[in-house]
């Protein structure tokens, strides 16, 4: 096992016997769904017990497939009353290893309830399973109604809809923002009124202009309008809503968003979507510096500023992947060789005027060669482009898997000035405690790249092998260099097994502490995701 953090067995957990596979049989009534139940014994179940980086690997004995809520229900009703430990899982693309079991708990995989429920295209609220694929979610609304799912990322074919809010995932669009007030006016507008008087007709299509110029993607804890969960001892909390506005109470939903399933299985939601945007557009830049970056991305802001979609950055180390192991689905849209330049850059907009955006992204690239900001740039002159130019960005994490190496992967927020610090910091680091040529033989690669529009970087270092002689060099130098900076440890893809006992990095022990009450109030037995996402602070730091 890696991981500096060392974790024991809980022997208050019953191991799995015969009389509990027989009451899951008899739950997800295997006899007629002979897929709803799957045994170590007779199958091969290391698909699921091993994530997505081949890090972490679990030894649950049994795979439980519900396909409707009360069978989720009935599971943990069953599980918490016998002292059984759960593993949720989503698509299991997590990146934490929050995914998979550390020891043998039994997993509760939810792809069987990928059902999409209904689309309200007035609010734009669509009420799905937890289980459904958000490439699918996406493709539905885009296809049946020419709305998007707000939120975009590279593991869309796999991943699903309950684990991105369970992770309160951030993806490639979340920068994007919107004006909620004329959203929620044009939406609301009775369409008599507009033809009242002229003043209203003016005052209709003011708006929806302004409407579609602003979309929201962001958080998902803006985007996620409601959600059932089933509580550990299977109480269905049905915080479901069809409104926008609902200011009743406390905002219970919140409290799972991100929680990494440790405090309930999310079974259904419903998420607010926002019209297809008509013009899409995308530039591609190739910069001296990653201070350059820094000034471009001010620049675009001031130039593009509502049409702004997403501001990527890579480091050339990054690119070196998806090119030479995605070759067949990305090429390099540049002159030259990518080597040639050590940033790039991705910059996106999305509008409804295509002349419009593309003016404004002409102008922005004009000025950006005046003023010497780039070496090289380009606009994607068709889809195919587009798309391919994305797969490069989004190829980086996947081209990373594909080389069949080992990899350390940190995401971190940082302000924006030292953020390209730590990648440097982390190779001096690494060639003076692994020795002077270990990165120019290529044994060991370190890389960054990320969402520069929302100061999350992804700093990658990839191994030969996962073992501790790596890891020791890394943690916990890379966490407190976030703490050094006043950043975050997990910027988007949670704390999960890998930083599980580190949350006091970021919260106080006060903060911790109300956490740990939550935990006890909605799982007191611990059964959910038990040694991951730990709400405990080490002894020695409670004057924190
Ligand atoms: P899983 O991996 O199965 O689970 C993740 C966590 O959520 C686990 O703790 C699990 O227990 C819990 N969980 C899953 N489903 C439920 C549920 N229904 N109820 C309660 N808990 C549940 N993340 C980003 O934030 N931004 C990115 O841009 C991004 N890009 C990625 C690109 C690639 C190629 C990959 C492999 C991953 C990427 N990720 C990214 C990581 C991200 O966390 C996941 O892709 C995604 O959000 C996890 O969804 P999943 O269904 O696979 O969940
Ligand atoms: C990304 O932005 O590509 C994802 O978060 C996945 C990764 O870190 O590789
Ligand atoms: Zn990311």
């Amino acid at each position: 096992r890696f991981g500096s953090w060392k974790i024991e067995r809980d022997s208050r957990f019953k191991k799995v016997d015969d009389k509990d596979t027989a009451r899951f049989e008899s739950i997800l009534d295997s006899r007629n769904n002979p897929s709803s139940v799957l045994y170590q014994k007779t199958e091969n179940l290391s698909a699921y017990n091993t994530d997505w980086l081949r890090k972490y690997k679990g030894e649950a004995p049994v795979v439980l497939k519900p396909k409707q809520t009360q069978e989720v229900s009935a599971l943990l009703e069953y599980c918490n009353a016998n002292n059984i430990a759960v593993c949720v899982q989503g698509g299991n693309t997590g990146l934490v290893g929050g995914s998979v079991p550390v020891f043998d708990e039994v997993i509760i995989n939810l792809s069987r309830m990928n059902n999409i429920l209904s689309f309200d295209e007035q609010s734009g609220i669509l009420q799905c399973e937890a289980g459904v694929i958000l490439e699918n979610a996406d493709k539905y609304l885009r296809e049946k109604y020419t709305f998007i799912y707000p939120l975009d990322l590279g593991a869309k074919g796999s991943c699903q809809i309950g684990g991105n809010i369970s992770t309160n995932a951030g993806g490639l669009r979340l920068l994007r923002y919107f004006v909620y007030f004329f959203h929620s006016l044009v939406s609301s507008l009775p369409p008599f009124l507009v033809f009242l008087s002229p003043l209203w007709f003016f005052f209709f299509f003011f708006l929806k202009s302004i409407n579609h110029k602003y979309k929201r993607y962001g958080n998902l804890h803006g985007n996620v309008m409601g959600l059932e969960v089933v509580l550990a001892n299977g109480n269905v909390l049905n915080l479901q809503s069809n409104n926008i506005k609902d200011n009743t109470g406390y905002d219970l939903k919140h409290l799972f968003i991100g929680s990494e399933g440790t405090l309930g299985v999310i079974t259904k939601a419903s998420v607010l979507c926002m019209k297809e945007p008509t013009s899409y557009n995308l530039l591609f830049l190739a910069l001296p510096s990653f201070a350059n970056a820094l000034k471009v991305k001010l620049l675009a802001k001031r130039v593009l500023n509502e049409i702004i979609s997403a501001i990527e950055f890579a480091d050339f180390q990054s690119l070196k992947f998806p090119l030479t192991y995605l070759h067949n689905r990305c090429s390099f849209p540049l002159e030259g060789k990518y080597t040639d330049y050590p940033f790039y850059m991705l910059i996106e907009t999305s509008g409804s005027n295509d002349t419009h955006d593309k003016e404004k992204l002409t102008q922005l690239i004009e000025t950006l060669f005046n003023e010497k900001l780039i070496s090289a740039g380009t606009i994607a002159q068709d889809m195919g482009q587009f798309r391919s130019i994305w797969t490069l960005r989004e190829g980086i994490g996947p081209g990373i898997g594909e080389s069949k190496r080992a990899c350390y992967k940190y995401d971190v927020s940082l302000p924006l000035y030292q953020m390209y610090d730590v990648v440097e910091n982390c190779r001096v680091r690494v060639e003076e405690m692994l020795g002077h040529d270990t990165i120019k033989r290529g044994e060991i690669d370190v890389v960054g790249y990320g969402h520069l529009g929302d100061g999350n970087l992804h700093l990658n270092v990839v191994t030969p092998t996962f073992a501790s002689k790596y890891e020791n060099v890394l943690e916990p130098w890379i966490y407190d260099q976030c703490s050094y900076y006043r950043g975050s440890i997990s910027a988007e893809h949670g704390l999960g097994r890998m930083k599980g006992n580190m949350i006091h990095y970021n919260k106080s022990a006060l903060a911790v502490n109300l956490m740990k009450n939550f935990k006890q109030l909605l799982d007191p037995k611990g059964i959910l995701n038990p040694y991951k996402l730990k709400v405990s602070y080490p002894k020695n730091m409670l004057w924190h």
